[in-house]
């Protein structure tokens, strides 16, 4: 059988077991050996507001990671005031349904809450308070979910490409000590709380040679640290699939869990802002080429590149212990306004009508 046809095979056979609404297999079942699959939520999937969506999350998912409900901004937005409801909401969701559950943020410089590292004049506060500040807030954070969060993204895109540390309010004010003191305030509140430091660009090679180093130096120290993880928000031509298996391999090599935390392949071209991402510009439609729905060869090429990254996490589900997508389906991805608002991405697992894909149906149907 010539390659097309091996493809269009189990596709046909794909989407007649996506459109049954009752799929073979459920992608939690498919990789139970090979490691948790999770998801991004929103709040609104944990309030009943999307109930499609709240289906495919209990029905695919057995990890949950709150989207934006755990970030300082929303929770703590003004010093002395948390707003609980969402992310309580969200951990009873994954208790309810038995998922492992992810906090994520504790330590980021984005959607950051705008007091956090400042005096009330807006100038940075001292390396005193800073650190005040950033064990309360941690420990208010973990010591209310203890015993029910399974693991915490401690700290979040500290490293830039070639292997320095970012410019941030905790960089600038407390230097690289900032890392190791938020793993030491984490793991005070929640001793048994696994503690993962997790950045995009991680195939880079500056990149992953500091998080190594970050993690052997933690450890030196004595201090927890269960894995690193691996945002994975990718493009059609980048990263190089061999430069992003290097890291996973150097990663799991140092002997903590390698997890993909953040994973979603866009389709759209690249517009060049800032890494952040408060950096967002205005629409240009000639950066918006499918408002309509994907081209045909566009959506085989999206899935091709999908099946080949679902085997290479297969390949290493020995140190990779999760894979979680950053939401669920197309319509409520974050790439659809960002780094641009108001484009039509496609980067997720199901498509706008909540259907299964065919790099992942076509997983499903496989033996594994
Ligand atoms: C994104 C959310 O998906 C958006 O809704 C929000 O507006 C901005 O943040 N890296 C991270 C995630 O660690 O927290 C970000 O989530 C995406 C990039």
């Amino acid at each position: 059988m010539n390659k097309y046809i091996r493809f269009i095979l189990p596709l046909t056979i794909a989407a007649t077991a996506c459109h049954s609404e009752q799929p073979v297999a459920t992608m939690k079942e498919h990789f139970k050996n090979d490691f948790l699959i999770g998801a991004a939520v929103p709040v609104d999937h944990v309030n009943g507001l999307d109930p499609r969506a709240d289906s495919i999350v209990t029905m695919h998912f057995n990890a949950i990671v709150a989207e934006n409900c755990m970030k300082s901004e929303k929770i703590n937005p003004a010093e002395g005031v948390y707003f609980w409801d969402d992310a309580d909401a969200f951990v009873d969701y994954g208790e309810r349904n038995g998922m492992a559950v992810i906090g994520h943020t504790l330590i980021w410089h984005s959607q950051l809450a705008p007091w956090f590292a400042c005096d009330s004049a807006g100038n940075y506060v001292s390396a005193y308070v800073l650190r005040e500040r950033m064990r309360n807030y941690i420990h208010t954070m973990v010591s209310r979910y203890k015993g029910r969060i399974k693991g915490w993204d401690v700290v979040n895109e500290a490293i830039l490409d070639d292997g320095s540390y970012r410019q941030s309010p905790f960089y600038d004010i407390l230097g690289e000590e900032f890392i190791p003191l938020a793993f030491e305030y984490a793991h005070e509140a929640d001793p048994d709380a696994e503690l993962y430091i997790n950045d995009f660009s991680m195939s880079c090679p500056g990149k992953r040679d500091r998080y190594v180093k970050i993690v052997n130096d933690l450890r030196d120290r004595g201090l927890r640290i269960d894995g690193i993880g691996m945002q994975a928000h990718i493009g059609m031509d980048y990263p190089k699939i061999d430069e992003f298996e290097k890291s996973i391999v150097a990663f799991g090599n140092t002997g903590v869990q390698v997890m993909i935390t953040e994973w979603d392949i866009t389709v759209l071209p690249t517009v060049f802002t800032g890494a952040n991402v408060g950096d967002i510009v205005q629409l240009d439609e000639k950066y918006n080429p499918y408002p309509e729905g994907l081209p045909e060869e566009v959506s085989r090429a999206w899935n091709e590149r999908a099946a080949q990254w679902i085997d290479l996490f297969k390949r290493h589900s020995d140190v990779i212990s999760r894979v979680s997508l950053w939401g669920t389906y197309d319509g409520m991805s974050w790439r659809n306004d960002w780094p641009m608002t108001g484009r039509t991405d496609y980067p997720l697992p199901f498509d706008r009508d909540y259907r299964l894909k065919p790099a992942f149906a076509n997983e499903l149907l496989s033996k594994n």
